[in-house]
């Protein structure tokens, strides 16, 4: 696209240092890492983030604008930027406090051992899967159908973990006792099942956002609301501040003002930044998502 505008990865981006600041949470267009660097120590309970994937691709948003995800010195200098936004990110977090990264396969083992190190070892908590179908399979390798969410507490065993469970038990050839409820029959006696359904596994099966999707506001890149919603329903309690410092199109804000939490946002895009506010700014209601 010939005068599309590219998004550069530079840090101190002139064109863009605007914010936009609501009683519950704050927007701001930036490069991330000079924004952190104006945070105080141990201020944030819950941060998601979805930095670029080394794609080597350039996508183009709806109105024409592109995400730049290019590399010229390599995964050197994707390690190197994200090291350094690990690390603030690792400052920024409260003792209670998680971080989920988003990844892909392409990177995913670069960045675990970097968080091992900036996080320690013991403070990882899990490789969440994100399972979905999109478009076509290869007939050359099995389909590449995940992404991977890598989170490390701050400090493990005191972090904030709520369990979520859903969907039913595998009960076939179980015995059924006089009130019809499956068991495990066990030398110490009877073992049944939580009546609120089986602990949400690390696998998770989201729907990508289809092209017609009610969510899409034309960013590229955008995440569904439903995976939002199960990582601030589960590292997080109403009231806490959630941050996401490469929001693009403000899925983790708005949904993280919908479950009734505090919610920083900073992208170097302008674009990005102007849909995340539109879009934070239809969210009227806090309702805690199922
Ligand atoms: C994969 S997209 C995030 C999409 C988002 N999760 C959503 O649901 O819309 C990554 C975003 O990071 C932003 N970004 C990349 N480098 C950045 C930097 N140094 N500072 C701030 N934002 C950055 C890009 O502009 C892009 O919007």
């Amino acid at each position: 696209m010939k005068d599309a505008k590219v998004v550069k990865r530079d840090s101190a981006r002139s064109d863009c240092s605007s914010a936009h600041q609501e009683a519950d949470g704050r927007i701001v267009c930036a490069d991330n890492l000079s924004m952190m660097a104006t945070i105080a120590d141990a201020s944030i309970d819950l941060v998601y983030i979805d930095p670029p994937f080394m794609t080597n691709t350039t996508r183009v948003s709806a109105n024409g604008q592109n995400y730049e995800d290019r590399w010229r010195g390599g995964v050197d200098e994707y390690r190197a930027f994200l090291q350094s936004r690990l690390t603030e990110i690792h400052r920024l977090l409260k003792t209670s406090g998680s971080v989920y990264v988003h990844i892909d396969p392409r990177v995913s083992h670069h960045v675990r051992l970097m968080l091992d190190e900036i996080f320690g070892v013991g403070n990882f908590l899990n490789e969440v899967i994100w399972s979905y179908r999109t478009g076509g399979v290869s007939t050359k390798w099995f389909g590449r159908k995940h992404d991977t969410i890598l989170v490390y507490a701050k400090s493990a065993g005191s972090h904030t973990f709520n369990v979520r469970r859903e969907g039913a038990y595998r009960t076939d050839g179980l015995k059924l006792d006089e009130e019809g409820r499956p068991f495990k029959q066990t030398k110490k006696g009877r073992l049944f099942f939580n009546a609120d359904g089986p602990a949400l596994t690390d696998v998770w099966e989201i729907p990508f956002l289809s092209t017609v999707s009610l969510e899409r506001t034309g960013y590229p890149t955008q995440k569904p609301e439903a995976l939002l919603g199960r990582i601030i329903q589960a590292s997080s309690l109403p009231g806490d501040l959630v941050a996401d410092f490469f929001c693009g199109s403000g899925t983790t804000l708005a949904v993280a003002k919908r479950m009734g939490r505090k919610w920083l946002g900073c992208d170097e895009s302008e674009e990005a930044v102007k849909i995340a506010v539109g879009r934070v700014g239809q969210v009227k209601t806090k309702v805690e998502l199922g």
